[in-house]
């Protein structure tokens, strides 16, 4: 009986999910989905192959065209020059990625080391593969980034995997080129793998996104984990790939594909490629339509709740990870939040709870991404602009008796 899996715990996310949908008329900002369609050079592709019956068993890797293009991809966007076709796998999503990858490198009791706070399917891949999950915490001040002594002292002798998450979801904090070289140097000294989850690698609104895979001889030690949900606004289609440049870890992580899937569904390959080879202006579109929405929902919320919350927009990603002012009681009559099921009592709780029940408001308690997220409050700024303006309307009724008043103004709180 495979009791392990008993406390490898659902995200939280599924959870407000699941109570989203018992509120009429909800404000969707909980769920990490953009509000996009998927281009026309995809959809046409899907059509095409639909058309011409390409509904059968493929390769397990993957099509060979689309590992091509992926390779190419590889080689020309994130500058990891040694990237082949032989390395690609393509996999159901970065989440399946990470799945396949986890399973395929850790021995029972394998320590990884994990940001805090995290996208919570991180840890929860660890611990499905009965590895240890190891947080290490990143700074607000620092534009959420680790402070590279401290993430060094989290290595122990147990210690098999860093996984990094550049740009990062929750907090849209952007590891600079300085960081992953001495997060480079971390690896090779302590002989560590990487597992790079660069899902964001197309939402940065200031910086550049750098792939670790990219700086010398890190390629050999680095696993880099692509989706196309975000880029390419193809979050239901499911399709996402790795690069493993090490054959053992590769049969390895085959394996995991194949008796997960067989193989990822024939026409959502076929639309990756239609992806892949039609024109990329997509990409540019959704990020300048993703920095408008941001900066939309940091005024607003600077009007509507000035005094509940406070944290500068995000250089990355498309969520605003707001820190909620201490001084907050917890709603009307100041109830401190029940935390749902099986979460002790805490205000990143009691927060979601008065947001979605009292203001249809979708979002994320802060510390479903780990402790380090406990006081912040998450919301997903990739829906469309009147959903943004409708969940900032509800917030200036939640909060606008707070917000006329100065008294509990926290101070450096800054929106911006
Ligand atoms: C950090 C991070 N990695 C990976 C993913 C995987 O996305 P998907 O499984 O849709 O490809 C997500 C999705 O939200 C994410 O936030």
């Amino acid at each position: 009986m495979a009791v392990y899996l008993d406390s490898v715990p659902f995200s939280g996310i599924i959870r407000i999910r699941d109570m989203m949908y018992a509120v009429t008329n909800p404000y969707r900002l909980d769920q990490g989905d953009v509000s996009f369609d998927a281009p026309d050079s995809v959809k046409s592709a899907i059509a095409r192959a639909v058309a011409e019956n390409r509904t059968h068993y493929l390769q397990t890797n993957g099509v060979p065209r689309l590992r091509e293009l992926i390779a190419a991809k590889l080689r020309d966007k994130n500058r990891v020059t040694d990237a082949d076709a032989e390395h690609v796998l393509v996999t159901n999503g970065g989440i399946h990625g990470l799945y396949m990858l986890f399973q395929a490198l850790l021995e029972p009791g394998d320590e990884v080391i994990v940001p805090d706070p995290a996208w919570p399917p991180a840890a929860g891949n660890i611990l499905a593969a009965k590895g240890v999950p190891v947080l290490c915490r990143l700074h607000e001040p620092d534009g959420w980034r680790y402070d590279l002594d401290e993430l060094e002292s989290t290595v122990t002798p147990k210690t098999r995997v860093l996984y990094l998450n550049s740009p990062h979801n929750p907090t849209g904090g952007i590891l600079t080129r300085a960081d992953l070289e001495r997060i480079a140097a971390i690896a090779r000294e302590h002989n560590l793998w990487v597992v790079s989850d660069e899902a964001y690698e197309d939402v940065v609104f200031e910086g550049e996104h750098t792939s670790i895979a990219s700086i010398a001889d890190m390629y050999e030690r680095t696993i880099p984990v692509y989706t196309f949900s975000k880029s390419y606004a193809m979050t239901g289609l499911r399709l996402g790939y790795l690069s493993i440049k090490d054959p053992a870890i590769r049969d390895r992580a085959k394996k995991v594909l194949f008796y997960t899937a067989s193989n990822i569904a024939s026409i959502v390959q076929y639309g990756g490629i239609g992806a892949l080879e039609g024109p990329q202006d997509c990409i540019e579109v959704f990020r300048a339509e993703l920095r408008a929405r941001r900066d939309l929902f940091y005024r607003g919320v600077a009007d509507a709740a000035r005094d509940v919350f406070s944290g500068a927009a995000p250089a990355g990603a498309f969520y605003a990870f707001l820190r909620i002012n201490p001084t907050w009681k917890g709603g009307p009559g100041g109830s401190s939040g029940s935390g749902g099921d099986r979460h002790t009592p805490s205000a990143s709780w009691a927060m979601t709870e008065h947001l979605i029940k009292q203001g249809r408001i979708g979002c994320v308690p802060g510390i479903d991404f780990g402790a380090n997220g406990e006081g912040y409050v998450r919301f997903c700024f990739a829906r469309d602009r009147n959903e943004l303006i409708g969940a900032l309307d509800s917030m200036k009724t939640l909060f606008g008796a707070v917000t006329s008043g100065d008294a509990h103004r926290p101070r450096g709180s800054s929106l911006r």
